[in-house]
């Protein structure tokens, strides 16, 4: 059965039909055409389709988009401003924290939404809120290196 859905993504409000059933990994990639949020194992093991509800990570692969409804929805896309990398993508490059890169929207998104909640998180807190994360090739340090950093780029007044 098709619905109205009424979100703000990204900071813009849209209006989309979409069916009932449609998951928002699915409608962030295929309907809206943001390529950002990755897929992963599909199956809410890996963290790599994370995005943000109402600041809130959210695995989207696990996620209907109806529920998106009212709420408001942050991608990977909605942190570059006027051209400039936010606090999290800055750490997660200059500390190295991505390699082949796949898993990185997910991580970036999960820290964006730890800063949010807490700007001067500890290392265990960063460990904790990246825990439904996987990462292939990092070995987690520098992932952990680039949050730390970042939330040093963000006392400092950079967006999260
Ligand atoms: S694709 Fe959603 S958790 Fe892996
Ligand atoms: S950088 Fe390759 S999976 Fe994380």
């Amino acid at each position: 059965m098709a619905r109205i859905l009424q979100l703000t993504l990204n900071g813009r409000a849209r209006s989309d039909a979409i069916s009932e059933n449609v998951l928002l990994l699915d409608y962030l990639r295929e309907i809206v055409g943001l390529t950002g949020t990755k897929t992963g194992c599909d199956g809410g093991e890996c963290g790599a389709c994370t995005v943000l509800v109402d600041d809130q990570p959210r695995l989207s692969c696990l996620t209907l988009a109806a529920l998106a409804d009212g709420r408001r929805v942050d991608t990977v896309e909605s942190l570059v401003s006027d051209g400039r990398l936010s606090a999290v993508q800055r750490g997660f490059h200059e500390k190295l924290g991505a390699q082949c890169g796949y898993c990185t929207p997910g991580f970036v998104m999960a820290s964006v939404g730890l800063l949010r909640r807490n700007p001067q998180p500890n290392e265990d807190e960063i460990r904790e809120a990246l825990g439904s994360n996987i990462c292939r090739c990092t070995g987690y340090v520098k992932i952990i290196e680039a949050v730390k950093y970042a939330a040093q780029l963000h006392a400092t007044g950079a967006s999260p």
